[in-house]
């Protein structure tokens, strides 16, 4: 059994999930049939693609810099990881395109922000913000893994996405943090750079998130609808509280010592893999995880054809 502060996990796998999705089955407000709620993570998600490619990006440039074969390995499965969601993450952007969200626009603002701070900061300070990215990931991961009730009325194509990527999110919760102390250092000036990216990352982070979230809510002339509002500020300040726990989650990481593993909650993933492993199959996986978690849910039939957004409805809205 391997230390739990091996870089990254000792079971990291690249699991090549390809989705397919149909129009026909999806709602414009897929999350819960509830605009602020879907549009928050559309927010969110317009940040994906971009977001992943630029720690991909880091990691490819600090991986270079590394002699231990082992390392070398665990970093080149995060890349293939990260790679596979960016990519169908970019599908999930491409159906919100379908029903007339302006998703592009959303990715566009985040790009050119990311291209100007990646501009003016050096590799090392670049690895910084990734390892910070990857904490924000890895604890909203955790905050919503625990809080199936959430997910109750998504569409199973789509909660399953979500499920696969925050269980991977978790798995390789500490690479980037790995890849930082073993390529950049441990000392003082490094725990400055490392508090800094954190300090960056999530002021920029909350900031494109909520700033394209309106921008899509306004979009959408749903703007208005208070209590969609109200039911989006519950769940996001008080019932989970993910946005609240996330903000706590940044104080263990401004400690000198602190390493993504000394929460170890690779047990709360476990069954989700182990039927992943077993069944190949994302959508099972993500049921029978969510019996463990007190919500089974129905499985839907995978559909067979070609990998692309099928839309026999162009526009429809099903909320
Ligand atoms: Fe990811
Ligand atoms: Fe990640």
């Amino acid at each position: 059994m391997q230390s739990p502060r091996d870089m990254g996990h000792d079971t990291i796998e690249h699991r090549d999930v390809k989705f397919d999705f149909d129009l026909s089955q999806l709602k414009k407000h897929w999350f819960n049939n509830d605009p602020w709620m879907t549009h928050l993570f559309n927010g969110l998600f317009c940040a994906v693609p971009d977001g992943e490619r630029w720690v991909m990006q880091s990691a490819r440039k600090q991986m270079g810099k590394l002699k231990d074969e082992k390392s070398i390995e665990t970093v080149k499965r995060f890349i293939k990881q990260e790679a596979s969601h960016s990519r169908e993450h970019d599908l999930v952007n491409a159906i919100m395109l379908n029903f007339g969200v302006p998703a592009d626009k959303a990715e566009k603002f985040f790009k050119q922000v990311r291209q100007k701070v990646q501009a003016v900061s050096s590799d090392d300070m670049q690895a910084s913000i990734a390892a910070a990215i990857e904490h924000f990931t890895a604890v909203l991961s955790e905050v919503l893994l625990e809080s199936p009730d959430l997910f109750d009325d998504m569409d199973p194509k789509i909660r399953s996405l979500v499920y696969w990527h925050m269980v991977e999110e978790t798995e390789h919760k500490a690479v980037s943090h790995e890849l930082f102390e073993q390529t950049v250092g441990k000392g003082p000036k490094q725990y400055l750079m490392r508090v800094t990216g954190l300090v960056g990352t999530f002021g920029f982070g909350f900031y494109a998130v909520f700033f394209n979230m309106f921008y899509l809510l306004y979009a959408d002339k749903q703007l208005g609808n208070v209590a969609s509002a109200v039911r989006m500020l519950k769940i996001i300040g008080y019932q989970p509280g993910f946005v609240r726990k996330i903000l706590m989650a940044c104080v263990p990481y401004l400690k000198p010592g602190f390493h993504p593993w000394e929460r170890d909650n690779r047990a709360l993933i476990a069954v989700w893999k182990e039927t992943y492993q077993r069944t190949g199959d994302v959508l099972q996986a993500t049921e029978e995880f969510r019996a463990t978690q007190g919500k089974p849910m129905a499985l839907h039939k995978r559909s067979a054809g070609k990998r692309q957004v099928k839309s026999s409805n162009p526009g429809a809205q099903a909320a």
